[in-house]
């Protein structure tokens, strides 16, 4: 699989010019930011992926902690979808007639599949960060009792 020529080429910039003016992405920002930062991390996670398709508990380790990275990034899972259709808009024309509905359905799976399970690290993250702000919020003295 020819990923990190996907990735290289202007094919996925071409398709996200095409998408936003067909108003499908409702943030460009937002989006270019992912492609930029982070689609090379989303080719190599997914050859971690692939590579790890009979090893399902690792594969869930991995991708529930990328969810709980993306917290931290501020990359809401909403925006996930984007990058499967982003992937699969970047591949589908370097395979030509080798890509076929199976594999585009294969593809698809794959990316629901891994970012149903970085959904559940990222609010995962985001219940223990709002658990921690309201236990350290509790544990500062009060500070009607130390005036005066
Ligand atoms: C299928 C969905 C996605 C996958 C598989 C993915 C994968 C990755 C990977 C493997 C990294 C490397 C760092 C790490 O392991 O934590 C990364 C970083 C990052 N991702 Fe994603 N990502 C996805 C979606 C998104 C989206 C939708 C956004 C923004 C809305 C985003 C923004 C970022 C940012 C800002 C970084 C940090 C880049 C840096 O600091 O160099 N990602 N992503």
């Amino acid at each position: 699989m020819k990923t990190h020529d996907a990735a290289a080429g202007g094919s996925s910039a071409l398709c996200l010019i095409v998408s936003v003016t067909l108003g499908f992405t409702p943030n460009f920002i937002v989006l270019k930011r992912a492609l930029l930062c982070c689609l090379n991390s989303v080719m190599s996670f997914i050859e971690k992926s692939v590579a790890r398709l009979d090893q399902l508990e690792r594969l869930e380790i991995l991708a529930r902690e990328l969810g709980k990275s993306h917290f931290r990034y501020n990359a809401p899972p909403k925006y996930f979808g984007y990058v499967g259709a982003e992937f699969i808009c970047a591949v589908r024309p370097i395979l030509k007639d080798r890509w076929t509905p199976e594999l585009e359905q294969a593809w698809k799976t794959l990316f629901q599949y891994v970012t149903g399970i970085m959904k559940d690290g990222y609010l995962e993250e985001e219940r223990s960060k709002r658990n921690q702000t309201l236990t350290s919020g509790k544990e500062r003295p009060d500070k009607r009792n130390t005036a005066i």
